[in-house]
């Protein structure tokens, strides 16, 4: 078998990681995948700033397009809709497997992909674009496609959870603990996207398709951030035992399909109560499983490129054996309801 070509998109703080993973442990996934896997090309913005001494200058471009025809498999760490989703876009219709981690991309424009995927035959891979290097799209879309999800629960904003965690803990100011958030690498490049809750809006969106097997986009989600939250808000609801969390919240009702974002009481004896500092978690309610959680780092260059790296190995090994990986569903069991004041 032949080497599979990997062509990188972006090279910010996740970028950069799997750039030093794809060719630190370039032996080790060989052997996994049974093939050799050889990142092609880096595409930047600007080929000449500084970068991390791991990233062979060598590899980068500013011609994504010629990068991305090139290419078995593309990976887009570059974030935002354009031009990330017109590189997709081309990517699939040229036959390549996609890895994304653009969840803002997956919640706005997922249909379309997707389509364009069942056209061309190819898959898209998006771990990483759920909860950082936690495992959740996987065991959502093919752990738990047996049983019966009743409820999502999710910490999935790493910035706002250790915002609201350092108000409880430190009596930090909201726009002080944002700035470390942002320091740690764990905020987007725009912070109003965590702190309005728009981030937490589109993975509860993607959450939502994988649990219930529909299409629920952004515009579905009601959305509510933590801007309105002070340091009082968090001091009263620790008396009275509880945490402040940001949750993303998917549900099957008796009328359809409905998905929120919005600070809430948890009691301090979930488990949601004990995730701490930029920590994400995932608490899924099923008929047949029960109650599971999921946690883990959410944010960061290296948390999220394990996740990238996964789905990296698994559209490799799909290539090498032939035939497709897990598909999405577009079977619609349930209406998606329109968003409501939660
Ligand atoms: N800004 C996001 C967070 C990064 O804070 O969780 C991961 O999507």
């Amino acid at each position: 078998t032949g080497a599979l070509r990997v062509a990188l998109l972006g090279c910010g703080v996740v970028g950069t990681q799997v750039a030093r993973v794809l060719t630190l442990h370039a032996d080790a996934i060989a052997a996994r995948v049974g093939a050799p896997v050889e990142l092609v090309g880096i595409a930047v913005r600007d080929a000449g700033a500084p970068r991390d001494p791991a990233i062979d200058r060598a590899l980068l471009t500013q011609d994504a397009e010629a990068l991305v025809d090139a290419a078995d498999i593309v990976v887009e760490v570059m974030g935002g809709t354009e031009p990330a989703r017109s590189l997709l876009l081309r990517a699939i219709e040229g036959g390549a497997a996609v890895v994304t981690a653009n969840k803002a991309l997956l919640a706005t424009d997922g249909p379309t992909l997707y389509s364009a995927a069942d056209a061309a035959g190819v898959d898209i891979y998006f771990e990483a674009a759920v909860a950082g290097a936690i495992p959740i799209v996987r065991p959502v879309r093919e752990s738990l496609a047996g049983d019966h999800v009743r409820k999502v629960l999710g910490i999935v904003n790493g910035t706002t959870n250790y915002v609201l965690d350092q108000m409880a803990t430190t009596g930090l100011g909201l726009d002080e603990a944002v700035a470390q958030a942002q320091e740690l690498g764990y905020a987007e490049a725009d912070p109003t996207a965590d702190v309005e809750g728009h981030d937490a809006a589109a993975k509860a969106a993607i959450l939502a398709s994988l649990a219930f097997h529909t299409r629920v986009s952004l515009d579905d989600v009601a959305c509510e951030g933590i801007t309105g939250i002070t340091a009082d808000d968090v001091a009263w609801a620790a008396q009275t035992g509880h945490a402040v969390k940001l949750l993303a919240i998917a549900e099957r009702t008796a009328e359809g399909v409905s998905a929120r974002v919005h600070p809430a009481l948890v009691p301090l004896d979930h488990p949601l109560a004990g995730v701490r500092g930029a920590f994400n978690a995932v608490f899924v309610e099923s008929e047949l499983a029960g109650d599971l959680m999921f946690y883990g780092q959410g944010a960061g260059g290296a948390p999220t490129a394990s996740a990238v790296m996964g789905d990296v190995v698994s559209a490799a090994r799909h290539r090498v054996l032939g035939g497709k990986g897990p598909q999405e569903s577009t079977y619609a069991d349930l209406p998606v309801l329109p968003p409501s004041a939660a």
